[in-house]
């Protein structure tokens, strides 16, 4: 079974940006996660004329892994050949908040792999246990 360092998911996510479709920003992303079996799966940003309607690089890597039968994801790579480091967007740790990623990993500046735990990046969050109390 696969399994992956932080720099080798990293440099996956490097090469899969590349086939980003960003035709209106410019701005390539490729994001990378690793699910509890070591399996990877990866995603680019995908633009749309009506730029409201472009995508995330993470939200296509969650949507092939959830759409591949992943096992819990433990961790995302994100990295921009356009950006170093790469935050993920609010939108996109709210998305991996859902299926509580415990590590994020992005590109420092000298190219070497940071990694925060996702609750640094979205403290105090909501997540699907919030809504037990709904209905009652
Ligand atoms: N983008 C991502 O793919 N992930 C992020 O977390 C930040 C932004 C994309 C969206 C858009 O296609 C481009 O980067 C510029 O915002």
């Amino acid at each position: 079974m696969p399994s992956f360092t932080a720099d080798e998911l990293l440099q996956q996510s490097r090469d899969v940006a590349e086939r980003a479709y960003a035709p209106y920003s410019e701005f390539r992303v490729g994001a990378v996660v690793v699910d509890e079996h070591g399996m990877s799966y990866a995603g680019v940003n995908v633009e749309n004329a009506a730029y409201g309607s472009g995508q995330c690089a993470e939200a296509s890597a969650i949507g092939g892994a959830v759409s591949a039968g992943a096992g819990r994801i433990k961790a995302i790579a994100v990295s921009s050949p356009n950006a170093a480091p790469c935050w993920p967007c609010g939108n996109c740790r709210q998305i991996l908040r859902e299926f509580d990623v415990e590590t994020v990993i992005v590109e420092g500046a000298d190219g070497s792999a940071l990694e925060l735990p996702l609750g640094d990046l979205l403290p105090n969050s909501f997540g699907p246990e919030d809504l037990k109390g709904a209905g009652t």
